[in-house]
């Protein structure tokens, strides 16, 4: 990734983006970006190892015992992590969600956890605590991160037949661990749980009925996503793509399903509800139907890079400003002249020459 990374001294930022005639303002006072999207939403990546090697994300053939994996020196501290969250939060950030590789990997997430649960949005509510997980160790964890204040978790599980399961996962992975893990954090005070399930034609697309079926009426939400092109080493085709209208329409045959609004703006699921009323379901159509125009995440990536695109091809080291000494007031000007600069929206530009571009890989940037 090195050789792909801005470096970022203030003046070459500017260099790289001259000032604009008129900065745009969100309504609040807050930034916005050349599209007039605040930044509401951070994501941060603890790591860039997973345990699983799903097929459409870390394919062994590129994650194998060889691959460099980042070294520990290299990831952002507890402390700079926790600092740069503060000063996201205080350009507009009300929503942390913690994602990897597999964060549950990163020795003592719980304390990360403790010291970002501590800090409140800017009018001083609780901040939206969340993380994203593969579900194969949360049983064994839920307990201590709600203890730590985590408040929510969505679950990645792509079937609910154990072979599919294994076969997509590829390191023989039980799917009732994952079953397991979901329940326990339930109980231990996640719930609702949310489920996200890639939808892959050919692969997996058989379980999306009984997936369904398995969570109906359990109060989780399942949410299938369009696979997407995200890095390069996955090998997408849009013959890969099962479209969300496809997706509804057989939910539609097997249950009757009912559209819902949504419950915030920007909201990337579409809701739809079972006509029976026994819960709720959802799309993610990035592929079919972008919603760049509400997109207002930043990605931090666990080395310290800050990208502003899924697609993204490059990202701008705050860890070098970090550990160079930057100030708070000098880490915020940053942050918000790059974000100021933002023009990102790669999923309505989508074509066959982006389809090739050498992108960021969601192993290392997480969803
Ligand atoms: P909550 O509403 O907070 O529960 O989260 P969410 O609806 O944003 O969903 P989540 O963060 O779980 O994202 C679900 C999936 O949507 C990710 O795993 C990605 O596959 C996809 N996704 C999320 N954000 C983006 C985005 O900014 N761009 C694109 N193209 N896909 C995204
Ligand atoms: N397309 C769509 N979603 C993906 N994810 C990983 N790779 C892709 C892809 N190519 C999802 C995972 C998980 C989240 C971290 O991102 O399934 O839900
Ligand atoms: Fe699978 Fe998530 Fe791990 Fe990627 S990061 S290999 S999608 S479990
Ligand atoms: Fe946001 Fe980029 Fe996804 Fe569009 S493609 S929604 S800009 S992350």
């Amino acid at each position: 990734m090195t050789d792909r990374i801005i470096p970022l001294l203030d003046e070459r930022v500017v260099a790289i983006h001259p000032p604009l005639a008129r900065d745009l303002e969100a309504p609040d006072g807050l930034l916005a970006d050349r599209l007039g999207r605040p930044l509401r939403d951070l994501r941060i990546s603890v790591t860039d190892r997973c345990n699983f090697r799903c097929t459409y994300c870390m394919p062994k053939e590129v994650f194998d015992p060889d691959y460099r994996f980042l070294p520990h020196a290299d990831l952002l501290s507890f402390e700079q992590i926790t600092r740069l969250a503060r000063i996201f939060i205080e350009h507009g950030v009300e929503k942390i969600r913690l994602t990897g590789g597999e964060p549950l990997l990163r020795r003592n997430l719980e304390r990360l956890v403790e010291m970002l649960a501590r800090l409140t949005t800017r009018d001083g509510r609780p901040l939206d605590l969340t993380l994203t997980t593969n579900g194969s160790i949360l049983g064994r964890k839920a307990r201590s991160l709600v203890e730590a204040g985590l408040r929510r978790v969505t679950v990645s599980l792509d079937a609910l037949d154990d072979a599919v399961f294994k076969r997509m996962n590829d390191v023989d992975f039980p799917v009732t661990d994952v079953l397991e893990g979901i329940e326990a954090a339930a109980a231990a005070g996640l719930a609702p749980i949310k489920v996200n399930m890639v939808v892959k034609r050919g692969v997996n697309d058989r379980e999306i009925v009984p997936l369904a079926r398995h969570f109906k009426g359990s109060g989780h939400i399942l949410r299938f996503i369009e696979f997407m092109d995200v890095g390069s080493t996955n090998g997408w085709k849009m013959d890969d793509v099962v479209p969300s209208a496809e997706v509804v329409a057989r939910l539609d045959a097997a249950f009757g399903v009912r559209a819902l609004d949504a419950n915030y703006s920007g909201e990337v699921a579409e809701r739809w509800g079972y006509a029976d009323g026994s819960g709720e379901i959802g799309v993610i159509s990035s592929v079919t139907r972008a919603f760049c125009s509400d997109c207002t995440r930043a990605r931090l990536s666990t080395e310290g890079k800050l990208y502003l695109c899924l697609f993204a091809q490059q990202g701008y080291d705050l860890r070098e400003l970090v550990r160079g000494g930057a100030s708070d007031g000098q880490l915020s000007t940053v942050i918000g002249r790059i974000w100021r600069a933002r023009a990102d929206r790669y999923s309505e530009i989508r074509s066959e020459a982006t389809v090739r571009e050498k992108k960021i890989e969601m192993s290392y940037i997480g969803g």
